[in-house]
């Protein structure tokens, strides 16, 4: 696998493997690799000839300075994970690198409600800080396929909706999500769970379950509210429990008040005693 840390050196092995008439898949990512990403490799080598990862964390999606601090570094070992993986390039750029001209966005993106639902009520502006690194790295990379986790739903519409705004054709593959066999979604936050926080944890994927096997019979109110109480007494603090359906222009919408069939059931809460903050979403 080659290691790239500076653009020029990037692009300049980019250029030659397209000129070789090479499809370019990527893999952009914050490190601390596990299966799910190494799903999105997996995925990315099926349907491209060369895979570029990237790992960059990204100062400008953090709201929380604290979780920016704090956000898992495991590097020798995600080298090693690539490597076994069959990862092609790796993009390992500093943040001067990224942002020569400092961290105060050049650009803002019109992600409309996008950004004042669900994630984007719950951390503001980190869907702009995603948009600036992910349009930076596209420029770089210039992939023609772009693969990205079901984990990170709305992140997947905000991808779609840049990719629309900045009017680029690289396809955007969602995979789905990875689960431990327990259920809980593979997440580089996990990291920072013990054995026990770990397993209370699992009170999301069940609260997503019991969501799914209710949801033709029951109330939708009903439902969330029960997921809400059962995530509260279990020591967690809800940021939301919500029924989602995505409109064809990627706008998400809450099926309670529009009367149509609700597509994912989507969850957000802080586990009290480790203070990490969990993100999950099911198709129903
Ligand atoms: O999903 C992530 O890891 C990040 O948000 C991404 C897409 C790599 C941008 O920093």
């Amino acid at each position: 696998m080659y290691l790239f840390k500076r653009k020029e050196e990037l692009e300049r092995h980019l250029t030659t493997a397209r000129n070789e008439g090479k499809h370019i898949g990527f893999v952009p990512t914050m490190g601390a690799l596990h299966q799910g990403h190494i799903s999105l490799i997996n995925a990315a080598k099926e349907n491209s000839d060369l895979v570029v990862c990237s790992i960059f964390v990204n100062p400008t999606q953090f709201n929380d300075p604290k979780d920016f601090e704090k956000y898992p570094v495991t590097i020798d070992q995600d080298v090693q994970m690539l490597t076994e993986a069959g990862c092609d390039v790796l993009f390992l750029p500093s943040v001067q690198e990224m942002y020569p001209d400092g961290l105060t966005a050049k650009m803002h993106y019109d992600f409309g409600s996008l950004e004042t639902v669900l994630e984007g009520a719950a951390r503001p502006g980190h869907f702009q800080g995603v948009g600036q690194v992910v349009h930076r790295l596209l420029t770089l990379v210039q992939p023609d396929k772009l693969f990205m986790g079901q984990k990170d739903l709305q992140q997947c519409l905000v991808i779609n909706r840049l990719l629309k705004i900045i009017q680029s054709h690289v396809e955007l593959v969602m995979c789905p999500t990875v689960r431990g066999n327990d259920g809980l979604a593979m997440s580089s936050r996990n990291l920072r769970l013990n054995a026990t926080e770990r397993i209370n944890a699992l009170h999301l994927y069940k609260g997503l379950s019991e969501i799914k096997r209710q949801y033709q019979k029951e109330n939708l109110k009903t439902l969330k509210e029960n997921a809400v109480k059962e995530l509260t007494a279990n020591g967690f603090e809800v940021d939301y429990v919500e029924l989602i359906s995505i409109l064809e222009d990627g706008s998400v919408i809450f099926p309670e008040n529009a009367g149509v069939t609700p597509l994912y059931a989507v969850v957000a809460a802080k586990e009290v005693s480790s203070g990490v903050r969990l993100i999950d979403n099911m198709l129903l």
